[in-house]
């Protein structure tokens, strides 16, 4: 009852006006900040999309430097850091450090944060897209029992990060051009995606007026789970799975099957009703990308397979179910040699970009107002307690 609709999912609820990402599901189109994903992916680097995504515009040669510079420059982590790092368990999963540790963020630029101050909020928005790659192969190297690596800035973005993670003292890690270009493309993909879960995650505790580090952990923690970003990680275990080509029968019959409570993971998705751009993108690169690495995934031909048998099939046919953005993403990232725990590491690496840029576009919304979700109530109706030695 009350005046309001009920909408479980915001399957039809607008929550907020934004000029950053436009997709039209059904068309398959993308855009950020007006720019086709086709074109970004072919053309441009994750770093300038960064700069797009929160500035609404691609910047000149000198702002790209500029930015660069700025990004470059704070990607150093506070030393006190490691101490935090070092109380996680050993197997701790790294979405679960990812979590603690850009909360722990919140903790080290807290008390003079003034969010009235435009160049603060910027500044908090530059240090979390240059910090979470610092965090994120810091979290990797403790997981496996390797010393932390300082940031090398004289590498750009995504190298740096690929250095940071593999980089082993005696051995000079050759970075092949074709890894570093790669993950930088699946960067570029990944970074926007207007109101996803994570993202309205962000924006809804950032309506609260919490701390920035604090809205983006909430988002990572958004990002975790295997019906959004967790499902890079769920793809490939699920090939891995089912092992062979053959297999593949029987998976789409469970996925068909309500009651075994088994989905495809990768495919599907709340306003894709044609086809995923991005997983088109991802499709093609994959094979290039092993092409070129030289790399044979026998996981590649049943991934190839069951897409194959599912596009085929009434059930996926009927409901539009089409391979999302996560569906070839993880062989990708497994020729690359980032093991399957990492994959929405690397989702949340890029996301950041998005997360930051919304948080801004949301904090001089003039619109803008505490998220605050009704209820449809179907609890008792009111009633008298009753004491303990009478129940
Ligand atoms: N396998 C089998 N059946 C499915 C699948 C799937 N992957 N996805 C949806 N369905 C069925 C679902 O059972 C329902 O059937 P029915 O109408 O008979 O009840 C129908 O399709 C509609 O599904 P829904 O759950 O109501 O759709 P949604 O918009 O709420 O969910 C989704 C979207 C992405 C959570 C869902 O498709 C899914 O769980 N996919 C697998 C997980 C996945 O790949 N997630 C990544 C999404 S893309 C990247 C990201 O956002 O991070």
């Amino acid at each position: 009852t009350g005046c309001f609709t009920y909408d479980p999912g915001f399957t039809a609820t607008a929550a907020c006006k934004s000029a950053i990402t436009y997709i039209d599901g059904d068309a398959g189109v993308l855009l950020y900040r007006g720019y086709p994903i086709e074109q970004l992916a072919k053309n441009s680097s994750f770093l300038e999309v960064a700069y797009l995504l929160m500035h609404g515009e691609l910047p000149s040669k000198t702002e790209f430097e500029a930015f660069d510079h700025e990004v470059t420059h704070h990607t150093m982590m506070h030393e006190a850091f490691r101490t935090f790092l070092y109380g996680f368990r050993h197997d701790a999963h790294p979405m679960a450090m990812m979590v603690g540790m850009l909360g722990s963020m919140a903790s080290f630029y807290h008390g003079s944060l003034d969010l009235e101050d435009a160049e603060q909020r910027r500044l908090a928005a530059i240090r979390l897209i240059a910090k979470v790659p610092t965090i994120a192969a810091a979290c990797y190297r403790y997981s496996i029992g390797w010393p932390i690596r300082y940031p090398k800035n004289n590498l750009e973005y995504t190298t740096r990060f690929l250095h940071m993670m593999k980089e082993v003292p005696s051995e000079p890690l050759e970075l092949s051009p074709t890894a570093a270009k790669a993950l930088d493309l699946l960067f570029i993909l990944h970074a926007d995606h207007e109101q996803n879960a994570s993202t309205s995650t962000v924006r809804l505790v950032g309506s609260t007026g919490a701390n920035p580090y604090a809205c983006v952990a909430a988002g990572v923690a958004a990002l975790w789970g295997p019906a959004h970003g967790g499902a890079n990680e769920a793809v490939l275990k699920m090939l891995s799975e089912i092992g062979r080509p053959e297999n593949v029968g029987s998976a789409v019959a469970k996925a068909k099957d309500k009651e075994s409570g088994f989905r495809l993971m990768g495919f599907g998705h709340r306003v894709y009703k044609n086809f995923d751009p991005r997983a088109k993108i991802i499709r093609e690169m994959t094979f290039k990308v092993l092409d070129e690495l030289g790399v044979n995934d026998p996981l590649l031909d049943v991934a190839v397979k069951l897409e194959e048998a599912a596009l085929k099939d009434d059930y996926f046919v009927q409901r539009k179910l089409y391979p999302n953005v996560d569906f070839y993403s993880g062989i990708i990232y497994k020729a690359l040699g980032i093991p399957t725990e990492m994959f929405t590491v690397m989702f949340a690496i890029a996301r950041t970009a998005g997360w930051v840029s919304h948080w801004l576009e949301q904090q001089t919304d003039p619109e803008a107002k505490i998220g605050r979700p009704r209820q449809i109530y179907t609890g008792y109706a009111e009633r008298d307690y009753v004491d303990l030695a009478k129940r």
